[in-house]
């Protein structure tokens, strides 16, 4: 029974939060003439020490105590007598640990939002000194257009913001205190749930007792929203691995973020990257694992809920490590310009830009043109050079239309540079969008 019932093994980490708590609780219960001054100073000075000695690891946590609440509770009957008997008054273990982990998930949130600002600006660095830098753009995994790494980094900035935003509010939303909402129906004791919510940090008391203590939709938000950024992670992680590996080289990943093979000795190995892919795995399988605790879960309190935390814990301790070596890979990479250049000068990526052409300036219906432009790469692709090399008069035979004039688009910078609408790849819209960027993120 010991074996499956007991939590502190992890429950310990909520051991600060359950302090500040209670020391709210006990002060509230005082204030109420609930318990006597005397009482709430002994239990007060009890939970402190109980604090600092958790701090500094010289704590004896108890697994026959099953977990942290109960761990607290006896030392601080050890240290402050017959008052530690009365703090218990007027609540229960189970708006107790509800309001613990929403306190530590609250915080949880906090984290991730500042390491996912943290991420922005690492890759924001990127974009800035690469607004100009030209890379393929695909689709399929086949070159389309010429896009700037500037542009490319930016998706990735845009993805993490809303992370941040989901993160954001969630946290809102959570910020309301079961506490008080003792077992599962309330108390009879004339408790102020305002005065403990408020010492708490969150706005308001939760309005249904039953709720406050059955409810961890808090929670599988938190999860939900790290599921959602670990995969924009996972996709991050994934183009660097393709990225660094020797057949694209668009980036050299520093020493520090690499490893060495301990039999082939010319290898890099993108470890990090590909940890922080896998460990979407974790994260989303933490979401999936607290739902299917709630699914079906009659009100209020069962034991089921104490499975939330481990998957809580484990999902944030994942995200914080993923977000943090990312933000480090991300900055100690080094992108390789002319690796891109000529990556992005293969496959005939301004294709289309012939095809506008042809219906922009010549006027022809854009199906004509794109069928032009298709013959046009073809004769380029049978001769062997790339479209700014095909002479004029192979390129008249499919448009007799074209002029010299032409040339000013199929070169990669000026098909880049012409991708000019809101949202769009050229250059100057990207410095635009890092100025935006730069801004919010000071
Ligand atoms: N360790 C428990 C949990 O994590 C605390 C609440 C226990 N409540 C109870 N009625 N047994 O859920």
């Amino acid at each position: 029974m010991e074996e499956i019932n007991a939590s502190i093994d992890f429950d310990r980490r909520l051991a600060p939060l359950d302090i500040e708590a209670s020391l709210a609780h006990a002060a509230m219960l005082a204030r109420q003439g609930i318990i006597s001054p005397a009482d709430a100073d002994a239990i007060r000075e009890g939970l402190n020490r109980i604090a600092q000695e958790i701090a500094e690891g010289r704590f004896a946590f108890r697994r026959d105590l099953e977990d942290i609440h109960m761990n607290i509770e006896a030392r601080l009957a050890e240290l402050a007598g017959p008052a530690a008997g009365r703090l218990h008054t007027a609540r229960s273990r189970n708006d107790q640990v509800a309001t613990d982990l929403r306190l530590w998930v609250v915080k949880a949130c906090g984290r991730a939002r500042e390491g996912l600002r943290d991420l922005q600006r690492a890759l924001l660095d990127k974009a800035e000194a690469h607004a100009g830098t030209i890379m393929p753009g695909f689709t399929h995994m086949q070159p389309a257009q010429p896009i700037t790494f500037g542009h490319h980094c930016l998706a990735y900035v845009e993805m993490f913001a809303r992370d941040g935003g989901r993160f954001a509010d969630a946290q809102a939303r959570m910020n309301e205190c079961p506490l008080g909402a003792a077992a599962l129906a309330g108390t009879s004791f004339p408790i102020d749930r305002d005065m403990t919510a408020g010492a708490l940090g969150f706005a308001r008391p939760m309005r249904n007792s039953l709720d406050a203590v059955a409810s961890r939709d808090f929670a599988l938000e938190y999860l939900a929203t790290a599921a959602i950024a670990a995969t924009h992670l996972s996709r991050l992680a994934e183009e660097i691995v393709l990225w660094a590996s020797p057949g694209f080289g668009f980036v050299a990943l520093s020493d520090a973020f690499t490893t060495g093979s301990s039999i082939m000795p010319q290898k890099r190995n993108p470890d990090a990257a590909e940890l922080i892919r896998g460990k979407t795995g974790r994260i989303l399988g933490s979401f999936v694992a607290l739902a299917t605790v709630m699914k079906g879960l009659a009100l209020a309190y069962a034991k089921d809920l104490q499975e939330d935390k481990e998957a809580v814990f484990a999902a944030a301790d994942a995200l914080e490590l993923s977000l943090a070596a990312m933000a480090g890979m991300v900055a100690d990479m080094t992108p390789d310009r002319a690796k891109m250049r000529a990556a992005a000068d293969t496959g005939y990526p301004t294709a289309t830009d012939l095809a506008d052409y042809i219906a922009r300036v010549l006027g022809k219906p854009f199906r004509e043109a794109h069928h032009a432009a298709g013959a046009i790469v073809k004769l380029a692709e049978q001769k062997g050079v790339t479209l700014d090399r095909l002479p004029l008069a192979d390129m008249r035979k499919f448009e007799p239309g074209l002029t010299e004039d032409v040339f000013g688009v199929l070169g990669l910078e000026a098909s880049a540079a012409s991708r000019a609408s809101y949202g769009g790849t050229a250059p100057a819209r990207v410095r635009e969008q890092i100025a935006f960027w730069r801004e919010k993120l000071k």
